[in-house]
């Protein structure tokens, strides 16, 4: 259009020093420059698909949930957070919540696009197959983007339809950076997340002991969902915390629900699997999915350890090379009694004789498997294979499975004895841990004298 204009100047600007009329071109000139000049202005308004705003600039977000545990208005529902997860074609948005079972009925997405409403997509309703018969189950709600929204946060509605206001707190949508960028350096090789603490657990030793010996394996990241701790953890663990070790998530599940004490409904009652467990492992996973290479599921009492090579760095670029498609790796736990010693007591250290818990460099002797009854897994996963995980198993991903040997990896567990008749005899000297004292009591020394624990 423009460029037809200019052509149609140059004409006349020819036809009028032919006819040497110098007034009659100097009219002209001035018409013709007035028209360019209104077409220019108008060409890009005219051209725009998108109708200028006149809505409020900003119609959303009105709340942003800072909390990691918001309940949905007008249901029993919870939402806990949303990741963008493109992975099943048609869907963009992964909102992960806590929902009742015999309640759930149709949801509607609705998004916060850049300051403006959207109208509602429908949402895809996926309750976890793991429930262990609790009225509440993990539960996902995938949902699809509209046309043309750059989409910052999420929220569910009762009703879809076009919407005026959303008076209820919005679910930042995070993971956005993975949109395509599959090859970029993760910023950790190696995550450990610790579903659950609660009550008032304090056995500071143990755990200290625990993140000192991941950080010698080469692990960058511990996430820990906390419903509660006791008072000297607490100190070692806003240590870890403040040090950026550590990355604590607020789990104040008992304000909401009845968590149960047990793993089965029929024996224990309660609203939910223990404390949320189920929950909180599937969202440290997609936590992780966009910063990590492997994500640990295990305990705070349980240390995935190699046998064979010095750090899970070399043990993983072994165990990927040998199993090329394989995206979860189970780890056989294995039971460490703390009612059994190792009889020299060259651990027994005395500076540590004030420090409250499990000293596990005292616990050498391991418990066979009962060869009779499944033994559970811990798991190594590649987090972006994975859709869905429970505690011992993975319940849908898109990688291979590989039960990796004992003599390779297995978990260190100290704890109560499982099998409690076996005598010490039956039990097997195993002094992996050891390899490691000479760095590890120094820097236990240094973690507890940070926290407090030991004097300076
Ligand atoms: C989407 O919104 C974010 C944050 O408001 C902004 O940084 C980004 O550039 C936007 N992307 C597009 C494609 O407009
Ligand atoms: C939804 O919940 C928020 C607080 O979470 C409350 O302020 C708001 O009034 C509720 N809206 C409705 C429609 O119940
Ligand atoms: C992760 O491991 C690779 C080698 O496998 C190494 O080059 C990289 O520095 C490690 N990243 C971190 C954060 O430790
Ligand atoms: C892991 O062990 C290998 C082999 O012993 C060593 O070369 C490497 O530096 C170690 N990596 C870390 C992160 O400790
Ligand atoms: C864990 O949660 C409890 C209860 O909210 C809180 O008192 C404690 O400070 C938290 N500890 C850490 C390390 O975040």
């Amino acid at each position: 259009m423009l460029i037809s204009s200019w052509e149609s100047v140059t004409f006349v600007f020819w036809m009028d020093k032919q006819q040497g009329v110098r007034r009659r071109f100097f009219f002209l000139f001035i018409t013709v420059l007035v028209f360019i000049l209104c077409i220019t202005v108008r060409t890009p308004r005219t051209g725009r698909i998108i109708p200028p705003p006149h809505r409020a600039p900003y119609a959303c977000p009105l709340q942003i949930s800072e909390r990691s545990i918001t309940p949905l208005n007008n249901t029993k529902h919870l939402l806990v957070s949303a990741y963008m997860d493109q992975r099943v074609n048609g869907l963009d948005v992964r909102i992960i919540g806590i929902f009742k079972r015999d309640s759930i009925r149709k949801l509607h997405c609705v998004f916060c696009c850049a300051g403006q409403l959207s109208s509602t997509t429908p949402g895809t309703i996926l309750q976890h197959s793991d429930n262990f018969g609790f009225p509440y189950v993990t539960t996902d709600v995938m949902c699809q983007i509209p046309q043309n929204c750059n989409a910052t946060h999420v929220n569910l509605l009762t009703q879809p339809g076009k919407v005026r206001l959303v008076d209820q707190p919005w679910l930042p949508i995070r993971n956005k950076r993975s949109n395509g960028k599959e090859k970029e350096k993760l910023p950790f090789n190696f995550t450990v997340c610790i579903s659950n603490l609660f009550g008032n657990y304090n056995n500071v030793l143990q755990v200290a002991q625990t993140m000192e010996m991941y950080r010698l394996l080469g692990v960058d990241r511990v996430v820990i969902y906390n419903t509660s701790c006791g008072p000297d953890l607490d100190r070692l663990l806003q240590i870890y915390s403040k040090e950026g070790f550590v990355e604590m998530v607020p789990w104040p599940i008992d304000q909401h629900l009845n968590p149960s004490p047990g793993w089965l409904f029929s024996q224990s009652g309660g609203d939910v699997h223990y404390f949320g467990q189920l929950t909180t492992l599937n969202e440290c996973i997609y936590r992780s999915m966009d910063r990590s290479r492997y994500v640990l599921l295990n305990d705070i009492d349980e240390i995935i350890m190699p046998y064979k090579h010095n750090n899970l760095t070399s043990l993983m670029d072994v165990l990927q090379q040998q199993h090329p498609n394989t995206g979860v790796y189970l780890i056989e736990n294995h039971i460490f009694p703390k009612k059994h010693f190792e009889p020299s007591g060259r651990f027994h250290l005395p500076q540590w004789n004030g420090v409250p818990g499990v000293n596990i460099l005292e616990h050498i002797y391991r418990e066979d498997p009962d060869s009779q009854s499944y033994h559970p897994h811990k798991m190594i996963v590649q987090p972006r294979l994975v859709e869905w995980t429970s505690v011992h198993e993975v319940l849908k991903s898109s990688g291979q499975q590989l039960k990796v040997p004992m003599d390779v990896c297995r978990v260190i567990h100290v704890r109560v004895a499982l099998r409690g008749s076996l005598t010490l005899k039956q039990l097997n000297e195993d002094k992996r841990l050891w390899d490691f004292q000479e760095k590890l009591i120094p820097s236990v020394d240094k973690a507890l004298r940070r926290a407090g624990l030991l004097p300076s």
